[in-house]
């Protein structure tokens, strides 16, 4: 298999990722070879990726029971992988997945604790097999700082709605996947400006590709 590169980003609630990541995407479509760059976001980045995200994030009629929660993420995750970011590696591409699999350890498995870390760990193998991030910006930002900037934020989704022990648990998540991976996670300190954030950023980026 001809090898890219998989880099993921991740973060909890209005840490600043979407902004980021659209930064990003500027940054690279001034390089020479934009073109051997994709782009892919989670839950989505397919047709039916696209539906179960709606499901997820914006159903109304009944709530998804927490395993059905998880298994559409995880549904809508294979479909993905095996879609476009696996042959998309396979043509020596470089894909950045807005969220991969550290947002169902952090959201399903602390925050919702539906299953034990180490369960979804073993679920996400048989989802994704040899397709893992080598690397994974991580927007750290305390979830205090979060709720604060939350309420200047336009419409929230089912997720975003949850309360501050849920989105407590979520950084506990993020903290104990960054602890069991720590050659993988590169940490952002997503408190500071958006300039100051977009630099760090860029600076451990370049040093990737
Ligand atoms: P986004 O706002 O970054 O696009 O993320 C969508 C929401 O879905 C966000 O609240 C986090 C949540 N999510 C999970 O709960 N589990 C997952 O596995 C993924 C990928 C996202």
């Amino acid at each position: 298999m001809k090898k890219g590169l998989f880099i993921s980003i991740e973060g909890g609630e209005a840490c600043g990722k979407s902004t980021q990541v659209n930064l990003l995407k500027e940054y690279i479509n001034s390089l020479p070879n934009k073109n051997d760059f994709i782009f892919v976001r989670e839950p989505g980045g397919t047709s039916l990726g696209e539906e179960i995200r709606n499901l997820l994030l914006n159903y109304n009629e009944d709530k998804p029971l927490p395993m059905t929660e998880l298994l559409l993420f995880c549904a809508a995750r294979h479909q993905i992988v095996e879609e476009v970011i696996r042959p998309a590696l396979e043509q020596g591409k470089v894909v950045i997945a807005d969220r991969f699999f550290d947002s169902t350890i952090a959201y399903q498995g602390f925050a919702r604790n539906i299953m034990n870390p180490e369960e979804i760990l073993k679920l996400t193998q048989l989802i994704i097999g040899n397709v893992r991030p080598e690397k994974t910006f991580y927007f750290k930002l305390t979830p205090q700082e979060a709720f604060k900037r939350k309420s200047n934020c336009a419409p929230l989704d089912r997720i975003e709605l949850e309360g501050m022990d849920f989105h407590e648990r979520v950084s506990q998540g993020y903290d104990y996947i960054a602890n069991l991976e720590p050659e993988r996670f590169i940490i952002i300190d997503a408190s500071k400006s958006i300039e100051e954030v977009h630099t760090q950023m860029i600076n451990k980026f370049k040093q990737l590709i």
